[in-house]
């Protein structure tokens, strides 16, 4: 039973399922947890940004809206089915043309790109070495570049989540604030 609970819960670094998107990408939480609100104060115009561990695109699709055609957005996952779900939203929505879906591997992001925003979205939990992890994202992030990292409460715990932004704070970024997200524990990050 504890087994079924650490899947469900993506506890012991379990990746979240194609299957499930369903749970958490749907107009109840949309209602909760708006994404527009969200992103917007982060992103512009001609922006490129990533975001990684984007599931089936709750945030990728309001972000392609908001960086326009001078802009870009990477979708970066670790699960082919996730991306093209996401490319598949995108031509609906008419934005496909200002998103790339990217393949990473567990171990590397594999964008060569800079970012100007950087958004990890209830994802980090399901990331083994989060050492490496935010190392990379330090690397493709622009010099005046923002990152904003966000858990789900019902997976990580407050000194989890502390422990994650000491982590990300040992890679070089400098915390700016906690913004209030409901369901999460959120932190908005400076390169320098
Ligand atoms: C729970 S979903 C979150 C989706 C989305 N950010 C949201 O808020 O709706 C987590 C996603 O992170 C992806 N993921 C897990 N580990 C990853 C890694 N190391 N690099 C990139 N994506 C990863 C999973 O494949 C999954 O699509």
């Amino acid at each position: 039973m504890s087994r079924i609970g650490d899947l469900f819960f993506f506890r012991k670094h379990h990746v979240c399922p194609r299957w499930l998107c369903f749970t958490f990408d749907n107009w109840v939480r949309r209602r909760i947890q708006n994404p527009d609100q969200i992103i917007r104060p982060c992103v512009r115009a001609g922006d490129t940004v990533v975001d990684v561990g984007p599931g089936i695109g709750f945030f990728t699709i309001p972000m392609a809206r908001l960086v326009g055609d001078s802009g870009r957005v990477i979708a970066v996952d670790i699960q082919e089915e996730m991306l093209a779900a996401i490319s598949k939203r995108a031509s609906g929505a008419g934005v496909a043309h200002r998103i790339t879906p990217q393949l990473a591997s567990p171990v590397s992001l594999n964008v060569t790109v800079l970012a100007d925003f950087i958004l990890a979205f209830w994802m980090a939990h399901e990331v083994p070495d989060q050492e490496r992890f935010f190392a990379q994202l330090y690397a493709v992030l622009k010099d005046d570049g923002k990152f904003l990292l966000a858990e789900p409460k019902l997976h990580v715990s407050r000194p989890q989540f502390d422990a994650a932004i000491g982590t990300a704070q040992k890679a070089g970024f400098r915390l700016l604030d906690r913004p209030s997200v409901s369901l999460s524990l959120a932190a908005l990050f400076a390169k320098r």
